[in-house]
């Protein structure tokens, strides 16, 4: 009887340890509870890259959101919401397909972050080939007049238009975020 009381002790100990550690976070929960509220609220109340823009007029020194540099440089061919031009799928007489739409209606879901950035930066000629008969791309390289900053902000302003939308059963917000886990967003500092 001795030995195996002398054996439990270790296991009482234990026992009592994490009985302690179990108590401690139980008296500070409201603490950590308020803690883990705060990061929420204030993570939500955070500034979006690529949302809203600032009202008409009003003179900022912040870095353009995404809408603006939308709004500045693709609105004209993809349109101000991201809707296309007509017959996108339709190529034109001189090779050129028209601009498809951004906003989820189209397939630009289908490519991960790190092709829709090499589309940005690069433009759409590096698609060109003799194979596709004729085709010529009509997408410029804003490599060198966007900054990397830049082109994932517009990029996350593109994201944020799909919204919920929903396509074969899956969100293509989530469908878009999987592919993208193994082509992402190029590191900075390049
Ligand atoms: C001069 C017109 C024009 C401008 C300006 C333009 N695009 Fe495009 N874009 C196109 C065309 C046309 C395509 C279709 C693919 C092709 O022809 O190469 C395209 C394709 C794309 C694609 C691939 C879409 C898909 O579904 O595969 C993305 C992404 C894109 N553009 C983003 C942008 C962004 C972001 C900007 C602004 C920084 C921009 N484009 C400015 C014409 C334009």
């Amino acid at each position: 009887m001795r030995r195996t009381r002398v054996c439990r002790r270790p296991l009482w100990l234990a026992v009592s340890f994490s009985r302690s550690i179990v108590s401690a976070v139980a008296r500070h929960a409201p603490i950590i509870t308020a803690f883990a509220f705060a990061v929420v609220v204030l993570g939500a109340c955070g500034p979006d890259p690529g949302g809203a823009s600032p009202s008409a007029g009003v003179t900022v020194s912040a870095p353009p959101t995404g809408r603006e540099i939308f709004a500045a440089n693709c609105a004209v061919c993809h349109g101000a919401e991201g809707e296309g031009q007509p017959n996108w799928q339709i190529a034109k007489d001189d090779g050129t397909l028209p601009a498809p739409p951004l906003n989820g209606d189209g397939h630009t879901w289908h490519h991960a972050d790190g092709l829709l950035y090499r589309i940005v930066s690069q433009g759409g000629t590096q698609f060109e080939s003799p194979r596709d008969r004729g085709f010529k791309s009509a997408m410029p390289a804003f490599g060198d007049r966007l900054s990397h900053d830049e082109i994932i902000a517009v990029l996350t302003h593109v994201k944020n238009l799909w919204g919920d939308k929903i396509r074969m059963g899956f969100s293509i917000r989530e469908s878009q975020a999987l592919l993208s886990e193994r082509d992402p967003f190029p590191p900075g500092g390049e």
